[in-house]
């Protein structure tokens, strides 16, 4: 049995592997510019954050009923608890598919029919988190935010992705209080391509309690000192760096300065479709690639459960953590 553990950073979209991309788009009469799933997967070639989305963006095309929405998640569901995760609490990015004439509805009802019934069928806890797309208008993310109000008492809080460098975290702070306001969490991705200074505003300003990736947060030494003192999750994605060339090689990858320095560390897939491996299989390259021991992978783990959005359950955080205390990492 793996190491138990919480994903906190997943995007469902980039969980679409390529047989079920071809699958949907001949189920939906879409047709894609790839003769092939090999073909498909060559494409996944990327020189930076851009050049990923512009593929994420592209595939997701073939996302287009509730069913899709479902048998994606189901799809992710499965995969995760292989791998020893029992609570995801998962992104969508609902601007992409709004934009594609898919509503509000199809995708959450869509999603929830997997979400509602993975904890019997998988063994796996969920939450749902609203990301803005960053690179579209602040009115853009209020209005989504309008159009997912019927769907709040599914939706846990609302996240920040898409293109980082030059779409500072200020931008949304309306729509970041307007989400506190109704009672929603709050995170965002920041220092994954874009300075240190986006960590910090997107602490000040819109008041969120993780950051997604926050790798640059070591160009300011008192930015770290503070992540620390304070607690502030970093839900880092290795593999995801080193396919957006974020990181030369996983060897370079930072995570060991990251916990030395006292930083509340935890290891995520981003979008394991895409960048070669679910969060099981992270945690397994970090161990061999970075030489991490065993108690380090267990503070990774035990990271996950505490900074997950689970006060509304508290009994199975603990149940998990004592499962993670009681693990034997050989
Ligand atoms: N959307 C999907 N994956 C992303 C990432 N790694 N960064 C920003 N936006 C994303
Ligand atoms: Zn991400």
């Amino acid at each position: 049995m793996p190491l138990p553990k919480a994903e906190l950073h997943l995007h469902i979209e980039g969980t679409l592997e390529p047989e079920l991309a071809f699958e949907l788009a001949a189920r939906n009469d879409v047709s894609l510019p790839y003769a092939d799933t090999e073909a498909l997967r060559d494409a996944y070639r990327f020189t930076d954050l851009q050049s990923f989305l512009n593929l994420y963006y592209e595939l997701m095309t073939v996302l287009r009923t509730e069913r899709d929405f479902a048998d994606l998640a189901d799809a992710y569901l499965a995969r995760a608890a292989a791998q020893g995760v029992r609570h995801a609490e998962i992104f969508f990015d609902p601007q992409a598919h709004l934009a594609r004439g898919v509503g509000m509805d199809t995708v959450v009802d869509g999603l929830w029919r997997a979400l509602g019934t993975s904890r019997e069928r998988h063994g796996v806890s969920t939450r749902l988190i609203l990301c803005f797309l960053r690179d579209e208008s602040a009115e853009s993310a209020l209005a989504t935010l309008d159009a997912a109000r019927p769907h709040l008492d599914r939706i846990t809080g609302v996240g920040l992705d898409s293109a980082e460098v030059g779409h500072p975290p200020a931008k949304f702070r309306e729509v970041f209080e307007a989400a506190a306001a109704l009672g929603l969490r709050r995170v965002a991705h920041a220092g994954e391509e874009g300075p240190p200074e986006y960590i910090t505003e997107a602490l000040d300003v819109l008041g969120v309690e993780r950051i997604d990736h926050g790798l640059r947060c070591l160009e300011d030494p008192a930015l770290v000192e503070r992540l620390a003192r304070e607690r502030i999750p970093l839900t880092l994605c290795p593999l995801s760096n080193v396919r957006l060339r974020t990181v030369d090689t996983l060897a370079d990858h930072p995570l060991p300065a990251l916990l030395d320095a006292g930083l509340m560390c935890t290891l995520n897939s981003d979008d394991p479709a895409y960048f070669g491996g679910y969060v099981g299989d992270t945690f397994d390259a970090v161990r061999e690639v970075l030489g991490l021991d065993g108690e380090r992978l267990r503070e990774l783990a035990r990271n996950s459960f505490l900074a997950s959005f689970l006060e509304d359950d508290e009994e199975l955080r603990a149940r998990c953590l004592a499962e993670v205390a009681a693990y034997d990492l050989g």
